[in-house]
């Protein structure tokens, strides 16, 4: 923690921070790496990607790993990412992960980011332990809090009830979900529609793909190396509430396979939802005590930086000379 609190203070994006929580089996080691691609060492990239493999691995229950986005381990495409690996504290042995990923969508004379909810996995002799909830609502609430509070916008492309349903519960103004109170707006339109045409492949999303917009459902999906992760209707994990389940199964069609692009906002509201949300038992307050000192660290690190004289201006150039000046008579 101390490593991610003196770059919180200092500005810079190498942020990494873990927690414990008490569990049956000895504690389970919570850690979070903001673009890991960009700053950690050859040698824990490596080992980042093989915890995600070995998940992925008994996740699949015997089908093939598929290859694409944050599984391919490559340093520029992690370098975009914010990935979340839950690990047993006795043995090391990694159970759970989620790998975000970060858009950026030109909008006019802005650029607005889109945190994507990017591959969800739990090793099977660890599911139904809420770690899904733990694994997204602690890192989009972490990375909120790092924002100093800024809402962002959120994506999911999915086909399983599980993950629909945890993305339509946690965050806000999702479309699509079950409501009749849900509607697109312009901005989910146009966000949907460049997230499509822009970020195919850190979704596994093959070119031949169509794009109902209105529906935002991805039809034929399975065809840009996430083919491996293709369900059929009785094998994609369910969620607990039932309109969710039937959102997806008369949305999709999963002969084809359907996925459908939920397009959302975290705020402040997340917070709320998320400790109202089913966690492991600990994990709120842990995430909670997190979430308070970056938020206190994000006030008081402008005056940190005040205090602490820069060596660089602005655009990198040292601004004191690396060796004494030689006065020439
Ligand atoms: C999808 C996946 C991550 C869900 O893992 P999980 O451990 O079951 O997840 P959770 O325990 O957090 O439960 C998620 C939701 O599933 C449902 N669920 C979990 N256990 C359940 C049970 N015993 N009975 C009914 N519903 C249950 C609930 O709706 C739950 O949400 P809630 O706790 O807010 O009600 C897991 O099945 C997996 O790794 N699948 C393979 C990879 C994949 O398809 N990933 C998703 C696409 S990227």
């Amino acid at each position: 923690m101390t490593g991610a609190l003196s770059a919180l203070v200092l500005g810079q994006d190498r942020f990494h921070t873990g927690f414990t929580i008490p569990s049956s089996d000895g504690g389970l080691l919570v850690e979070m790496w903001d673009r890991p691609g960009a700053w950690v060492s050859d040698e824990v990239l490596a080992a980042l990607v093989s915890n995600m493999r070995i998940v992925a691995k008994a996740g699949q229950r015997g089908k093939p790993v598929p290859l694409y986005g944050a599984l391919l381990g490559d340093r520029a495409d992690l370098a975009r990412r914010c990935l979340t690996q839950v690990s047993l504290k006795r043995t090391g042995e990694p159970i759970a992960f989620c790998a975000l990923a970060y858009f950026d969508i030109p909008f006019g004379v802005r650029m607005v980011s889109v945190v994507h909810l990017g591959l969800l996995y739990v090793t099977p002799d660890h599911q139904h332990r809420h770690l899904s909830n733990l694994l997204y609502g602690a890192s989009t609430l972490l990375l909120l809090m790092k924002g100093g509070l800024r809402g962002f916008w959120i994506s999911n492309v999915s086909q399983v009830p599980a993950a629909v349903g945890l993305t339509a519960h946690h965050y806000q103004d999702v479309y699509p979900r079950p409501d009749p109170r849900a509607r697109q707006s312009f901005m989910h339109l146009l966000l949907a529609r460049a997230i499509v045409q822009n970020h195919r492949p850190a979704f596994g999303v093959g070119a031949e793909a169509g794009f109902d917009e209105a529906r935002q459902i991805i039809t034929n999906a399975y065809t840009g190396g996430s083919d491996e992760l293709k369900k059929t209707w009785e094998s994609a994990p369910k969620h607990r509430d039932p309109a969710i389940n039937e959102m997806c199964r008369t949305m999709l069609d999963y002969e084809r396979g359907d996925d459908v692009l939920q397009i959302g906002r975290c705020s402040i509201m997340v917070v709320w939802r998320l400790f109202r949300s089913k966690l492991p038992k600990s994990a709120p307050v842990q995430i909670a005590w997190r979430a308070f000192l970056i938020v206190v660290l994000g006030v008081l690190s402008p005056l940190a930086r005040w205090l602490v004289a820069p060596d660089h201006d602005v655009r990198g150039r040292p601004l004191h000379a690396s060796d004494d000046l030689e006065v020439v008579r």
